[in-house]
């Protein structure tokens, strides 16, 4: 059987939980479980989180695969309805949504019941989904007339770039979401406002509020450039993994791979690892990319294969037929992977295929 296989720890998964429940104080924590939890198994991801205070998905079709199996915590769907249709389905499994557009509240007002929890969506700058916030005042007032809309009206909204924090930008947005929501709600306040992803709750405090929505430090990665998730005391929850399926000696000036883009500088060994781009393998990794064997870092030599990738594994390795190999993984993170192959390790998580065999632990499982 081929080797290749994504390891996906539950305990690294509650440990980044409950890492970041400890730095955000009394805020509640809405795991972002969208794109099949960051591709690390919707279901499985949210079994393993009893205390997330509400789960965040993309679609009516993310959230129902919850529903049925069994997720009865509150879920939020990100963009809202895509069509009124959807409508009777939301209801029916008690979901709630974003609203971030003026065809939305008006299908909203065309119903004469129903108990929906909306949560506004502010643009504070992203210029993405949302209300400007100078319309934020108009738009509340139309949903609070809805009678199928619940009272309060929660608001959110979301920075463009958190991760830069030093830049300014994500303090201005924070600070016209928090004029904005000031100003259009009642001398109570909204209850609940939300703008904090992962990059902001690491690097601003100032932006919890009343609930956080980490997304990638959930799966133990980090959004800021030059970091990993261990910089801040989370684990990695994915490991991709395959294994040594040959090794054979190429000559000094000899090329590996389509292209012959890489060519030996000495007499080495090289290793063929049964993983490709077939699989989620970034195919834009370039030569020297770091793959983890037998405890230390080897460069990829070549281009990356459909199902198969190339390592130099040096002139004098015993490395042999059958050895683990790390992709990524906490022996190397995704992010450095990431770096190489000029993406962001949100790719590479969401991008590994489904013939790729997932394998779930716990020391729960582990034990029984
Ligand atoms: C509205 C919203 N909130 C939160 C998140 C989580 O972001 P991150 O994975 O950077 O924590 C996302 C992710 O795209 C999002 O779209």
């Amino acid at each position: 059987m081929r080797a290749t296989k994504a390891c996906i720890s539950l305990d690294a998964i509650r440990h980044n939980f409950a890492t970041l429940r400890a730095q955000v104080g009394d805020a509640r924590i809405m795991a972002v479980v969208k794109a099949d939890a960051y591709g690390h198994g919707l279901v499985p991801v949210a079994r393993a989180l009893p205390q997330a205070d509400i789960f965040a998905v993309a679609s009516l079709e993310e959230a129902v695969e919850l529903r049925q199996a069994g997720i009865d915590q509150r879920i939020l769907m990100l963009e809202g309805f895509f069509h009124a249709d959807e409508l009777p389905e939301i209801f029916a499994q008690e979901l709630e949504v974003v609203v971030h557009h003026d065809a939305q509240i008006e299908a909203l007002e065309a119903l004469d019941s129903g108990n929906i929890q909306v949560w506004l969506k502010l643009d504070t700058g992203m210029n993405r989904l949302g209300f400007r916030p100078s319309e934020a005042i108009e738009a509340l007032k139309r949903l609070r007339a809805c009678q199928a809309v619940r009272e309060p009206v929660f608001c959110m909204s979301h920075f463009a770039n958190a991760d830069e924090p030093d830049e300014g930008f994500a303090g201005a947005q924070l600070q016209d979401f928090l004029d904005h929501v000031e100003e259009s709600t009642p001398p109570s306040g909204c209850r609940w406002r939300s703008i904090a992803n992962s990059a902001a709750i690491l690097t601003q405090p100032d932006a919890h509020l009343e609930l956080v929505r980490p997304g990638l430090a959930l799966y133990g990665c980090s959004p800021l450039p030059g970091k990993t998730g261990t910089d801040h005391g989370l684990i990695p929850v994915m490991t991709l993994e395959s294994k040594l399926f040959a090794i054979k000696p190429v000559n000094k000036g000899e090329s590996v791979g389509y292209g012959r883009s890489w060519q030996a500088q000495e007499d080495t060994r090289v290793g063929l690892v049964a993983i490709g781009y077939g699989d989620g393998y970034p195919r834009h990794a370039r030569s020297g990319t770091p793959v983890w064997v037998n405890g230390r870092r080897v460069p990829l030599a070549g281009r990356i294969s459909m199902d198969m990738l190339a390592v130099d594994l040096g002139p004098d390795s015993n490395d042999r037929i059958g050895d683990r190999v790390v992709l990524w993984g906490p022996e190397l993170p995704a992010e450095t992977v990431a770096e190489h192959a000029d993406t962001i390790s949100y790719t590479l998580l969401c991008g590994v295929t489904r013939r790729v065999y997932f394998e779930y632990r716990s020391r729960e499982t582990e034990a029984n």
